[in-house]
């Protein structure tokens, strides 16, 4: 499975702030936001990852992960010229996706959670044949993609962005699809806000009888940190969450878990931040691992 991570937004919702820097590494309380997309993304087993930045801009993408080669993983980074939407990194994204299935993140979403590699594995498992998408209940669900369920909690439709939501559960940044998905996204048309829809190619799964939704209970966390407020709350949650001494989000030890990298690639990462806590952290790894 391959995994492409859009973060080809501007972030003008939080201009000043990112004016000089893409919203994707504006920090969340100690890391970067975009760390925290791809540790899921590596959390679910991905190792070739397709970065998607803004026009101009990959440099400074690659001047936090290079090939990615330090944890163990391939990135490679491709620009999207015109904002035209989520299912556009798809047809981005084509050659790089080639035969297989792939996972989509966003890269302003943050998750975490108890086992949440149980819940990628379930979602990986579905893409056999279709695609898995996330459901989570939010107190006002209008600004995002919306999903009914009936009785039996079976999904019934998906709205974008809808005045009148249906429920009370929004589809957040992640998800899998098999590789119909490359055929499917060629065939979307731009919605009313000019946008390629990532909901039109969810719809199409779903139509099809082939979209699993899976629900993520108030146990897990989700936020997408693209303005001040939601920036600074999830910066917030993060910082408390974190209170149990375990980080969230955090690459290296991902990398070192899924044996990616061993002891040695570890410690030369700790020891290149190590003035810092999150570079102590890993540090701590070590010493607990050595
Ligand atoms: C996008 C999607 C929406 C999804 C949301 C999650 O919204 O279109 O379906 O719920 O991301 O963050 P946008 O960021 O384009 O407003």
């Amino acid at each position: 499975m391959k995994g492409i991570i859009l973060a080809a937004g501007k972030g003008t919702r939080l201009y000043p702030v990112t004016k000089p820097v893409c919203k994707p590494l504006v920090p969340v309380y100690d890391k970067p936001l975009i760390y925290y997309p791809l540790s899921i993304l590596m959390m679910a087993g991905i190792r070739d990852v397709l970065i998607i930045t803004p026009p101009d801009d990959t440099k400074p993408f690659v001047d936090v992960f290079g090939d990615g080669s330090q944890f163990g993983i391939n990135i490679t980074f491709r620009e999207q010229p015109v904002a035209r939407g989520i299912a556009d990194a798809f047809l981005i994204g084509e050659s790089f996706v080639g035969n297989d299935t792939v996972a989509l993140a966003l890269g302003d979403n943050i998750f975490y959670g108890p086992a949440f590699r149980r819940k990628l594995r379930e979602a990986k498992a579905a893409v056999a044949d279709g695609a898995a998408i996330f459901g989570y209940y939010v107190a006002d669900p209008r600004p995002f993609g919306v999903v009914e369920f009936d009785t039996d909690g079976r999904a019934i439709s998906i709205e974008e962005k809808p005045k009148h939501p249906k429920s009370n559960y929004i589809v957040p940044g992640l998800y899998f699809y098999d590789n119909s998905v490359l055929e499917i996204a060629k065939q979307v048309q731009p919605s009313a806000r000019g946008e390629l829809e990532i909901t039109s190619v969810n719809n199409a799964y779903l139509e099809a009888g082939k979209l699993k939704v899976i629900t993520l209970d108030d146990r897990y966390s989700w936020f997408d940190a693209g303005n001040a407020d939601s920036l600074y709350e999830s910066a917030g949650a993060v910082k408390a969450a974190q209170r149990s001494g375990k980080l969230i989000g955090c690459p290296e030890e991902i990398a070192f878990q899924n044996q990616w990298i061993d002891l040695g690639g570890l410690a030369a990462l700790a020891e290149s931040m190590k003035s810092s806590r999150y570079g102590q952290y890993l540090s701590s790894l070590v010493d607990d691992l050595g």
